[in-house]
């Protein structure tokens, strides 16, 4: 039995390669921070009352070097897979140096911990760091491996500083380790401050007369969105190939927030243009306007290609919540509701 160990395992992607990784047979080790309130919401029906009896979770932070080395050590695990990060780009501004401690040095300290186990039992241990589209920033699109970086965030800096370690570690200690460039990809576990499921959450709030307006930044920025679950399976793979590489995971089209606005509040019979106002609030200090991938090599390589369309993606995650907002309403009128509230300007 393959043992693997995640970071981030609480978040979206998380949630999705634990799942695969379950199903595959493996054993499967997460890391969650300790938080006052609960976050395991995404996992709990993996690690609830009918926990999988191959799940363990443990405690650590990308910040504290000391629990990650000892979690890699006694696990000695076969494949590391670190999808933790300060992930939103526009709180990156806020939380400069956090973000490069968490996101960038965090890279860094697994790397280090894995070598230290490598160089010291001979076990290797296969490394997948999840790398990002925004590293690209505003280089012309279509991107591809070939593509020069101009990042554009204190995020895109940090996964900038992340790529670069994962591709020393493999040159410097014969490390199998490979950078994921990951395009944007949604589902109906995106978290609510990101573009596509802020728009899904209010297509399903107002349609049940919980909302009435949804504020919204720059409407022309265009991404290549596919879907978190087809995303995993190509982390996976990348492990399993023979050599270690770097890879780009797109669906090879972009949409703008716009139309992406546009085709969910379609979906429920209403019109984007009632409902949608732009707010200067959410708009970024430099905007990456266009980021448009080619996966062809990728598909090539890993015999991967995406599975959901644009549309479909659209359809599962207003479909969910409009669940979600359902459910909100029964609250509702039953005087209880759900607190929502964010810092707000997300
Ligand atoms: P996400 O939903 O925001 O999940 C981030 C995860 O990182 C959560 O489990 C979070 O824990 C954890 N985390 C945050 N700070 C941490 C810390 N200090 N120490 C340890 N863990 C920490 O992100 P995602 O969408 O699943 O993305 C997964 C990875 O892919 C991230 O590295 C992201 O930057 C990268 N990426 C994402 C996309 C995309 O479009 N989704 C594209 C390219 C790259 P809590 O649950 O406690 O917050
Ligand atoms: N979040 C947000 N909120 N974005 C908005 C809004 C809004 O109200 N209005 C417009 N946008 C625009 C942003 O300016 C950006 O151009 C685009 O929508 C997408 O924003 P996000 O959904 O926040 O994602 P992102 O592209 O900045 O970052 C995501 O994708 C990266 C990969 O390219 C994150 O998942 C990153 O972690 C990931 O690396």
């Amino acid at each position: 039995m393959k043992t693997a160990l995640l970071t981030g395992v609480t978040g979206q992607d998380g949630s999705y390669l634990t799942e695969l990784l379950l199903e595959r047979g493996y054993m499967v080790h997460g890391i969650v921070r300790r938080s006052s309130t609960f976050n395991t919401n995404r996992i709990d029906h993996l690690c609830g009352e009918e926990a999988h009896p191959h799940l363990t979770l443990h405690y650590g932070d990308l910040a504290d070097s000391i629990a990650l080395s000892r979690l890699i050590n006694t696990l000695q695990p076969d494949e590391v897979y670190n999808l933790g990060a300060q992930s939103h780009v526009k709180v990156s501004w806020d939380q400069a140096e956090y973000t490069a401690d968490v996101t960038g040095v965090g890279v860094l300290r697994l790397l280090e911990a894995i070598r230290d186990v490598q160089e010291r039992t001979g076990k290797g241990i296969r490394f997948y760091q999840a790398s990002s589209s925004e590293m690209y920033g505003s280089t012309a699109p279509p991107q591809g491996l070939a593509t020069p970086f101009h990042p554009r965030s204190p995020y895109a800096c940090a996964k900038v500083y992340g790529f670069w370690q994962t591709v020393n570690h493999r040159e410097s200690y014969d490390i199998f380790a490979c950078n994921g460039i990951l395009f944007n990809h949604e589902s109906p576990r995106r978290g609510e401050t990101f573009v596509t499921r802020k728009i899904t959450r209010a297509v399903g709030r107002i349609k049940m007369g919980l909302q009435k307006k949804l504020s919204l930044g720059n409407l022309e920025a265009r991404r290549d969105w596919g879907h978190a679950r087809d995303y995993v399976e190509a982390m996976y793979l990348m492990l399993q190939h023979e050599v270690a590489r770097d890879y780009v995971v797109a669906t090879g089209t972009a949409y703008s927030v716009r139309e992406f606005a546009q085709r969910a509040f379609a979906l429920v019979d209403l019109d984007w243009e009632e409902y949608v106002e732009v707010n200067p609030k959410f708009f970024r200090l430099a905007e990456v306007e266009h980021l448009l991938g080619d996966p062809q090599d990728t598909c090539d390589t890993l015999g991967w290609k995406p599975q959901t369309s644009f549309d479909q993606l659209i359809e599962e995650m207003v479909e969910t919540d409009m669940e979600m907002a359902r459910r909100e309403r029964v609250l509702h009128d039953a005087g209880l509701s759900l607190c929502l509230a964010g810092v707000g300007n997300e």
